[in-house]
């Protein structure tokens, strides 16, 4: 396995939601199944990488003597995981739906219903993929981005303000691609400006192309 073209790499991946908890019992979370970030770890792992999998919930299963796999509930628990391993990767991709907001207060006793209203107040969660963006050396970060308009003018401006060395912008103009999904359609932007379009394939594959630009931009 010393051939392969990862070998001695370490690459560190997101995958899945966050689950932000407002009581004992429930949580603000998202559709993400993770089956975006646990593909490219099994590619990651083909290619001969030594792989961490910071994986939010998710029933997706993986396991490889070369896997370490960190599950995480919240996106505060996620950053934690990565500030400890991004030090010591080569490659840094962030999959993961991460909620943007958490409750500001999580409360110890289940919420009892009434008939009043009532209102959960939320704080911003940490950006994973900026944070660790702004700590990169020699490392490449790989963003993802879902837009829903002026595609490619947003996920450019984040591959920008992410400090990203090229941003995966999933399409969901098709009805096969995205949450839940087998199978996604992308575009894959750098920090040039070129743009690579794919046609619509399954995870496994998006995962194969991805690191075949990660392989050329890290001169393999
Ligand atoms: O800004 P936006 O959420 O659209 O960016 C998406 C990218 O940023 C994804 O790669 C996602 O994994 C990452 N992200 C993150 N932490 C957040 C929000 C997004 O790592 N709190």
């Amino acid at each position: 396995s010393k051939s392969l073209p990862l070998y001695g790499k370490k690459i560190l991946i997101t995958a899945g939601p966050t689950y932000e908890a407002i009581d004992p019992v429930r949580f603000i979370g998202n559709h993400s199944s993770g089956k975006m970030g646990y593909k490219l770890a099994e590619t990651a792992l083909q290619l001969g990488a030594e792989v961490v999998l910071v994986s939010g919930p998710s029933h997706e299963l993986l396991n490889d003597a070369k896997l370490t796999l960190i599950k995480v509930t919240s996106a505060e628990e996620m950053l934690q995981a990565c500030q400890i391993h991004f030090k010591d990767t080569e490659v840094f991709i962030a999959s993961a739906a991460v909620s943007d907001y958490r409750p500001k207060h999580i409360s110890t006793q289940k919420i009892k219903k009434s008939d009043a209203e009532i209102q959960i107040e939320l704080v911003k969660n940490p950006d994973i993929l900026f944070e660790m963006g702004q700590q990169k050396k020699n490392q490449l970060v790989v963003g993802f981005a879902l837009e829903t308009n002026n595609e490619i003018e947003n996920a450019t401006k984040k591959l920008q303000k992410k400090n990203l060395d090229f941003i995966v912008l999933n399409s969901l103009q098709d009805q096969g691609a995205g949450f839940q999904k087998d199978t996604n359609l992308v575009k894959i932007i750098d920090r040039e400006n070129n743009i690579n379009t794919y046609s619509l394939k399954p995870k496994s594959e998006v995962a194969k192309d991805i690191f075949e630009v990660l392989l050329k931009k890290l001169q393999l």
